[in-house]
């Protein structure tokens, strides 16, 4: 039978996963969201609590806890589950707990029959991503990773904030690893069409190492708040309802995602966040920016350290 309604199924309900719900909701993006976690009582509670807000909400989203099987005609499956940061740990560092997390519940989701989209937020998630498309044998533009969603935004953010115009109208991009080699776009940062050099020409008061230091500080960002609060949840969380909705509406947005490169931007055989045009199939095409010569060796960097680090992994 045809469905016409849209299935989200989330993995975990923790800190970000249950942030989502919340957005999800709160934008009235989907028909259907499928709560899942170890904790079921933890998933239970979530769904009657999310569920109480439904008279607040822009549209009704069926909300209910279950279980691996309601992924069989899911169009959507979100993982945030798996092992978080601890203060002063790395993302690279919870490689090998969450890729064996991650076999057990990708086995499971495929064993239900399901045959829709993979949206990755567990870190390393440029690792987890490409472990998902191992696990699950589908094709490698319908598994997708968070990837470097989140540090754009921070960028932007921040940008923004700088410059003191719309977050909105600033667009630059921070791609590769999401974590410590990621990189700066400069070379096609804009504001409104207007380059960053041209923006500052006439004033006084710029500085340019004020750009590095925010480029700093989206890197860093996770490190700042886990020091303060334990963990980052809320931006993530933002981040992957954008991706969603431009899923779920089959919006062709370029989104700063993890996906697969097959000699885009001269490497292959990874996971690792770049612009792609994404829509109701997933990755549609990755954009492949005209990088200069620097950014083109930190972004080679990039790629290497996330090969060596998976290198021992799927061996
Ligand atoms: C973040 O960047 C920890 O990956 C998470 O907020």
């Amino acid at each position: 039978m045809l469905r016409r309604v849209n299935r989200v199924v989330l993995i975990g309900t923790g800190f970000v996963g249950s942030s989502y719900a919340f957005a999800l909701l709160n934008q009235g993006i989907t028909e259907e969201l499928v709560l899942v976690d170890l904790n079921k009582e933890k998933a239970e509670g979530d769904a009657m609590d999310l569920n109480h807000g439904m008279p607040f909400a822009p549209s009704r989203t069926k909300i209910w806890y279950g279980d691996y099987k309601d992924c069989g005609v899911a169009d959507l499956v979100v993982i945030t589950a798996g092992a978080n940061q601890k203060p002063g740990e790395t993302r690279l560092d919870l490689v090998e707990k969450n890729t064996k997390i991650f076999k057990g519940i990708v086995d499971q989701i495929m064993d239900s029959g399901f045959n829709g989209i993979f949206l990755v937020a567990t870190n390393p998630v440029d690792i987890l991503t490409y472990a998902v498309w191992k696990f699950s044998g589908l094709p490698r533009g319908r598994v997708i990773g968070s990837g470097t969603i989140l540090d754009t935004a921070r960028f932007r953010y921040l940008l923004g904030e700088h410059f003191d115009v719309d977050t909105r109208n600033v667009h630059a991009y921070i791609i590769g690893e999401h974590g410590d080699t990621e990189l700066p776009v400069w070379s096609h940062a804009d504001i409104a069409g207007t380059t960053i050099s041209e923006w500052t020409k006439n004033k006084a008061d710029f500085n340019p190492d004020d750009l590095n230091q925010i480029f700093l500080n989206v890197r860093d960002a996770a490190y700042h708040i886990i020091e303060r609060k334990g963990a980052t949840y809320y931006g993530i969380a933002m981040g992957l309802v954008r991706l969603t909705k431009a899923i779920l509406r089959n919006e062709n947005s370029v989104l700063t995602v993890s996906a697969y490169l097959d000699g885009e931007y001269g490497h292959n055989d990874i996971y690792i966040g770049v612009p792609a045009v994404v829509n109701r199939n997933g990755v549609r095409e990755i954009v492949e920016l005209d990088l200069n010569e620097e950014e083109k060796a930190k972004f080679t960097n990039s790629v290497q350290v996330l090969k060596k680090t998976m290198e021992p992994v799927f061996k």
